[in-house]
Parts: structure tokens; C-alpha cells; sequence
């Protein structure tokens, strides 16, 4: 049985007065029967991490393939580590988009992750233009293929589904689309990884809402959300998480 995370991306917003929002959300959830997890910009962790006590995961939004060096403004996953996260993001489309980030890097970052014993979420996505050529498929099939590490495992990466046009847009693909790529995800797992891919979770991110959640949260290999916008605000991430489980 795969454990359902919902997982929050605050991507480049969050001061410290921010982490209030965590205290609200942990005294509203208590006891979820899903695993909660927020990703704070990287000058947040440490302080999140200390408010959240183990009670709600941390994560970082990016790392550094490499463990230290000469790479000015980067952040290494043994620093996220170190700085109290348990899990990171890689391959967000934002970063591959803004940095040309490729499923090679992605590999090699969360290959990084995994050495230190993070848990490495790793984003997919078509463009609006892949969808609308019919190369969805295609398109995830190479990203996974290319951006997941051969040392995953079930318990130590996340794949999250984030088809771009529907980030931060309002726009969400139909269920039956949703459906279309996960259990495609979970084939192409399948053909990889053998048994070990049913131990896999794998997230809808894109546009998820409290409105929206629970009937995401009913399609098939949805173990559960990346969530962005929504996840900045205690009240609109505790109602997800309330869907969720
Ligand atoms: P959104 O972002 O929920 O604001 O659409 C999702 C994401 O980019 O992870």
C-alpha cells in the first residue's frame, strides 16, 4: 500500500513571518492519514524544519548534483540535508524552463539526493503544445526515462506529473487525461524497475485546488498533489490534505 503525500511547493515566496502558516496547518492536521510535505525556498528550511519538529516533512526545491565545489549560489542536497530536509524537488519545469535544466542534470541531481538519503521528487510535464501535437506520451515516457536515477527506488523517489499548461494557470487536464499519464507512469515503472515500481508514488501538480482535490485524488495512480499557489496558505493546504486523507 503506497502511503499518499501531499506535498507543497512555495517555489520563490516565504519570509520568515511566512511560518506561521505552518503552525496553522500543523494544528489543523493533527493526524492526516497521508504524509505532509513542504518545500520553503532554500532560505527557509532550516527555520521550517524547526518549527515543523518532525511533525510535516521539509524539503529543498532544487539541489546541486555535486556535494560542494565551486558553483556560486548553489546548494548542495547534503546542505539540505544538513539544514533538516528529508526530501527535494528536481526537474520542476520552472527550473528546466528557467535553467535549462535537461533529464540528464535532473538525473544527476537526484542520483545526489538519493547518495545523501533525501527523497528525490521528480517533475514531468508536457508543454500546452506537446499536449495539443499528441506527443503527450511520448514526451513523459523520455523525461521519466531520462530524469529518473537506476538507484530509485519506491521508498526514495517520487515522480509528480505536472503537465506546464496547467501550473499556476487554473487549468487542469480532465480526468480522464490524469488517468491517461499515471497509468502510463506506472507501465513504463513497471517495464523498469519490475515489482519495485508498485511501491512508487506518484503526484498530480498542476492547479490543485480544495475544489478540485478529491476528484484528483480518485483517479487512478494518484497517490497524491504537488501543490503550489495553493499550498501558501494553511487554510487551502489543510483542505487538500483533507482530501487527500
Ligand atoms: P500550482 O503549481 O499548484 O500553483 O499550479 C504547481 C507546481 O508548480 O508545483
Amino acid at each position: 500500500m503506497r502511503k499518499k503525500l501531499a506535498a507543497g511547493n512555495w517555489k520563490m515566496n516565504g519570509l520568515t513571518a511566512s511560518l506561521t502558516e505552518v503552525e496553522a496547518l500543523i494544528a489543523a492536521h493533527p493526524a492526516p492519514g497521508c504524509e505532509v510535505l513542504l518545500c520553503p525556498p532554500a532560505t527557509l528550511v532550516a527555520a521550517m524544519a524547526g518549527v515543523a519538529k518532525g511533525r510535516i516533512a521539509v524539503g529543498g526545491q532544487d539541489c546541486h548534483a555535486k556535494v560542494s565545489g565551486a558553483h556560486t549560489g548553489d546548494i548542495s542536497a547534503q546542505m539540505l540535508k544538513d539544514a533538516g530536509a528529508s526530501h527535494v524537488i528536481v526537474g520542476h519545469s520552472e527550473r528546466r524552463a528557467d535553467h535549462g535544466e535537461t533529464d540528464a542534470i535532473v538525473c544527476a541531481k537526484a542520483a545526489a539526493a538519493l547518495a545523501e538519503g533525501l527523497i528525490a521528487v521528480v517533475c514531468l510535464g508536457e508543454t500546452e503544445a506537446e499536449r495539443d501535437s499528441g506527443a503527450t506520451l511520448t514526451v513523459i515516457g523520455a523525461q521519466l526515462a531520462g530524469s529518473v536515477p537506476e538507484a530509485a527506488t519506491g521508498a526514495t523517489v517520487v515522480i509528480a506529473y505536472e503537465p506546464v499548461w496547467a501550473i499556476g494557470t487554473g487549468r487542469t487536464p480532465t480526468l480522464d487525461q490524469i488517468a491517461e499519464v499515471h497509468d502510463f507512469i506506472r507501465g513504463e515503472l513497471v517495464k523498469r524497475f519490475g515489482t519495485e515500481a508498485e511501491g512508487f508514488r506518484l503526484l498530480y501538480g498542476g492547479s490543485v485546488k480544495p475544489s478540485n482535490a478529491a476528484e484528483i485524488f480518485a483517479v487512478s495512480n494518484v497517490d497524491g498533489a504537488l501543490v503550489g499557489g495553493a499550498s501558501l496558505k494553511a487554510a487551502d493546504f489543510g483542505a487538500i490534505i483533507a482530501a487527500l486523507g
